[in-house]
């Protein structure tokens, strides 16, 4: 079911998500739930207190690199519980966007590669070692459940005009 994303500043985007501890129908609806808002709403990933449900579970379905055809497929998304960083290195810039702060976009520096533990729907545990835009797609999700979002990364002065910008977008609705 398509649910509401949260919108910023909403206070919620502020939670730090609680470790899944039963990987049960409830779980399971609730990546069907994430899954179907995400595709709704055309995004790449999204973090389960995007619609908030404050649990460290997150998905990401990244449009194929030299692949003809943009459709997305399910069987695609990666279903990411209780997540750990176990390897972060290198630098790499990237433009972020994210659901929760629509129509706005930045170039954000971020670990070029990663290694990261988690479990899938079942409770089964995997490890996932990657770079680039999933690596920085990893770590943007992560920081949802911290309860932080993209926008704390930019300069004292970007953050400051956006700022401004989105109060007046907001306002004005
Ligand atoms: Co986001």
């Amino acid at each position: 079911m398509v649910k509401d994303i949260v919108i910023y500043p909403d206070k919620r985007l502020k939670l730090i998500s609680k470790e899944v501890t039963e990987f049960n129908e409830e779980l399971h609806e609730l990546l069907e739930d994430m899954y179907d808002t995400m595709v709704t709403k055309k995004g790449v990933g999204l973090a389960a207190i995007q619609i908030g449900v404050p649990k460290r579970v997150l998905i990401i379905n990244l449009p194929k690199e030299n692949s003809e055809d943009d459709e997305i497929k399910k069987e695609d998304t990666l279903e990411i519980i209780n997540p750990v960083f176990i390897e972060k290195n290198g630098s790499w810039k990237n433009q972020e966007g994210c659901l929760s702060i629509p129509g706005f976009y930045e170039d954000i520096e971020r670990a070029k590669h990663v290694i990261l533990e988690y479990y899938d729907r079942y409770g089964k545990k995997h490890i996932i070692d990657t770079d680039e835009f999933l690596a920085v797609a990893l770590q943007h999700e992560h920081d949802h459940l911290e309860g932080k979002v993209f926008i704390e990364k930019l300069s004292i002065l970007k953050r400051k005009k956006f700022e401004k910008d989105w109060k007046k977008k907001h306002k004005s609705k």
